[in-house]
Parts: structure tokens; C-alpha cells; sequence
């Protein structure tokens, strides 16, 4: 199983996001947050800017959609050539259906729960999907702690990935960093959003790689 490190620009500078983009050239898929302080109490950027990122970005652009009106917007996000759409299970009625058309676009299509929401219902429909997002914390900012009540769902849906040979990978986003991943990595996370971890380090490229590494001996433990 490979691991995947992916840094939020949410941590960025916002002024210079080209550079912040060209500083994470090792990172494997950039993470984009997209807010509408409506589904949570933060406001970022929307289609437009994405647009535009995704005319720039040397990576594949993991957009993770933390918005109220997902089954309006959703799709432009796979037509403008992000490589993966992730939206939460708590913004729609039709997750199966939305996910169908984001392949049908062109973009991976992931859906994510938020720490108090249930895994249940969705491992049932994980085929339909590309990647899980098992959030680590509340969704709307940076630089929150882990919430550790979150992890037993990662086990739960590795357990459920694997029993039923999917090839969905599974993400975690919220608080991960040095003192932690290895450990939800041994619980069968793959893909791992870090987004101060990686931005507020001095050297991203070097942080970017002790991710990675302390992510792949948590994969050794299994
Ligand atoms: C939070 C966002 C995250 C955030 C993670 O709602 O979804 O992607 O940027 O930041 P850290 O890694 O600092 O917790
Ligand atoms: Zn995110």
C-alpha cells in the first residue's frame, strides 16, 4: 500500500500561492479546502480561484468541499481538471448519485465524514467511491488537535476496504503531524492531509519527507 502526503494550502500564504505551491513540490497531491461559511464558520475561496490554482499546480489538486450547496457546485470542480472531489456526506441527500457524476466529469470522487457522523451507512456504499476522508477534527480551520474518538473509524474502514479488496483510498485530515501519523497509519489511513505541519515548517521539503517516512513504518506494523 503506498502512502500519500498531502498538504493543505489552507496553512499557506494566501498572498503567494504559486510559491507556496512550488515549495511542496514532493508532496504527492496538493489539498484545497473550499469554505462557504454556511457548512462551517470559515470562508476561503470557490470555483474561480480553484481555476486558476489548477492552471499553476504542479500536483494533482485534492479538493475537499466543506460547503452547504454540494450538489451545485461539486461537479464544476471535476470539469475544471481537479484530479479528486471530495465532498461531505453531511451536504446531500444523493452521495451515490453526486459521486456518478464527479467520475462522470472526470475527478475521483471521495466523501467525507465529520468526526460526530456515523461510518456506517457509507462503508456499505464504498464502492461508489474513490477515497473516504475520515475527519480528524471538526472541519472549518487549521491547527487543531487531532480528536482521538475520530480513529476507530479508520480502523473500521480499512477493515471494510480490505475485506472487500477496494482499491478507495483513505484519508485523514485534521491534526496530523510527526507525533501522530505513524500510529494512524498503522490503523490503515493512506492518504494524510498535513496542513500546518507541512506550512509552518521552515524546510517543507524535509517535513514533507519525515511525514512520509514515520507513514510508512506505521504501514510496516500491519
Ligand atoms: C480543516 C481542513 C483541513 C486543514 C488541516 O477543516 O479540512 O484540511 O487545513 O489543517 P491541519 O493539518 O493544520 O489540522
Ligand atoms: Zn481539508
Amino acid at each position: 500500500m503506498s502512502v500519500r502526503i498531502n498538504p493543505s494550502i489552507l496553512s499557506a500564504d494566501s498572498g503567494n500561492f504559486q510559491t507556496e505551491f512550488e515549495s511542496i513540490a514532493s508532496a504527492d497531491l496538493v489539498h484545497v479546502d473550499v469554505m462557504d461559511n454556511h457548512f462551517v464558520p470559515n470562508l476561503t475561496f470557490g470555483l474561480p480561484v480553484v481555476a486558476r490554482m489548477q492552471q499553476y499546480t504542479p500536483k494533482p489538486l485534492d479538493v475537499h468541499l466543506m460547503i452547504s450547496d454540494t450538489d451545485r457546485w461539486a461537479i464544476g470542480y471535476a470539469e475544471i481538471g481537479a484530479y479528486s472531489v471530495t465532498f461531505h456526506a453531511e451536504s446531500t441527500d444523493q452521495p451515490v448519485s453526486l459521486a456518478r457524476r464527479i467520475r462522470a466529469a472526470g475527478a475521483r470522487a471521495g466523501i467525507a465524514v465529520k468526526p460526530g457522523t456515523a461510518i456506517e451507512p457509507y462503508l456499505e456504499m464504498l464502492s461508489e467511491f474513490d477515497q473516504l476522508l475520515v475527519m480528524t477534527v471538526e472541519p472549518g480551520f487549521g491547527g487543531q488537535k487531532l480528536i482521538e474518538d475520530t480513529l476507530p473509524k479508520v480502523a473500521a474502514a480499512r477493515r471494510r476496504i480490505d475485506s472487500e479488496k477496494l482499491a478507495v483510498w483513505l484519508q485523514v485530515d485534521g491534526g496530523i503531524d510527526q507525533s501522530n501519523i505513524e500510529r494512524v497509519s498503522a490503523l490503515g489511513a493512506d492518504t494524510f492531509v498535513a496542513g500546518s505541519a507541512v506550512f509552518k515548517s521552515p524546510d517543507r521539503a524535509a517535513q514533507i519527507e519525515a511525514l512520509r517516512q514515520a507513514a510508512e513504518r506505521g504501514h510496516s506494523h500491519n
